[in-house]
């Protein structure tokens, strides 16, 4: 597919069925193209050429993923939303994440490159664009001010959602859901700079690296990455995450025009 940079639509990659299912019912002609087993949504949102997507779980279907909406779709630029365990004290369920850098917590080539480097990369860290992470950061401001009009008063009152946070920082990913005390804790001991931790984000960022354009991710906190990280996860995603995730991009969207 060819596009000129300014039919080019902007990705936007979602983990979770329930995020995309928002998205598509926001967008007024979401026609679907078939290829690797992704329906890749293409129509428009927010009055923007877009192209939606589910990333797939882990770190390789979401590369595949990121490689076709790039080579394929000829995106202008990539935004990542979904759920993440918090990892850094003051990182809340309910609380948004939005990444300046990414790095693959799984990845050990040592002693032959240094912990997390990518081999061949010379680099462990992966940066979001800034400009791109910092109106990312703005709109999920926007979006988060009001949760009750976001979410209604039941989901704030079920998630005790009462002032939600936005932070910046350090995203991690690697192909495990963390689901333990011990995990999580070997995680903060390792990388205590890290506020969250997910299974795709890091790939995804890589990839746009490779081909030099720009990414941004946002994750909602839905679990602490602990003993209970698995508990009502899917409510947390339907009656929180997908709402958030949808007014963020809304507000993104409102913001380039
Ligand atoms: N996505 C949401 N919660 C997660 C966790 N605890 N570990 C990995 N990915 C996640």
């Amino acid at each position: 597919m060819t596009s000129t940079p300014a039919q080019a639509p902007i990705a936007i990659v979602s983990a979770m069925h329930a995020e995309l299912a928002a998205l598509l019912e926001a967008m007024p002609d979401e026609a679907p193209v078939r290829l690797a087993g992704r329906d890749f949504w293409c129509g428009h949102l927010g009055g923007q050429a877009v192209v939606a997507v589910l990333s797939g779980i882990g770190k390789v279907a979401a590369a595949t993923t990121a490689a076709l909406l790039l080579e394929r779709f000829g995106a202008r630029a990539v935004l990542f939303t979904g759920v993440a365990g918090g990892l850094a004290p003051g990182v809340a369920v309910g609380d948004v994440v939005v990444a300046t850098e990414l790095l693959q917590h799984d990845m050990d080539a040592s002693p032959l490159f240094p912990r997390w480097e990518v081999p061949l990369y010379g680099r462990a860290r992966f940066a979001a664009d800034p400009a791109l992470a910092g109106t990312l950061a703005a709109a999920a401001a926007r979006a988060l001010a009001e949760p009750h009009a976001t979410l209604g008063a039941e989901a704030v009152a079920e998630f005790a959602l009462h002032r939600p946070q936005v932070h910046r920082g350090l995203i991690v990913s690697g192909d495990r859901f963390v689901a333990t005390q011990a995990e999580s804790e070997a995680l903060r001991q390792a990388l205590p700079e890290a506020l969250a931790v997910e299974m795709e984000g890091a790939a995804v960022a890589q990839v746009c690296h490779d081909f030099g354009t720009p990414f941004a991710a946002l994750r909602t906190i839905s679990d602490r990455a602990d003993d209970s990280a698995h508990v009502d996860f899917q409510r947390f995603i339907d009656r929180v995450a997908s709402h958030y995730s949808l007014a963020v991009m809304m507000a993104w969207l409102g913001m380039q025009r």
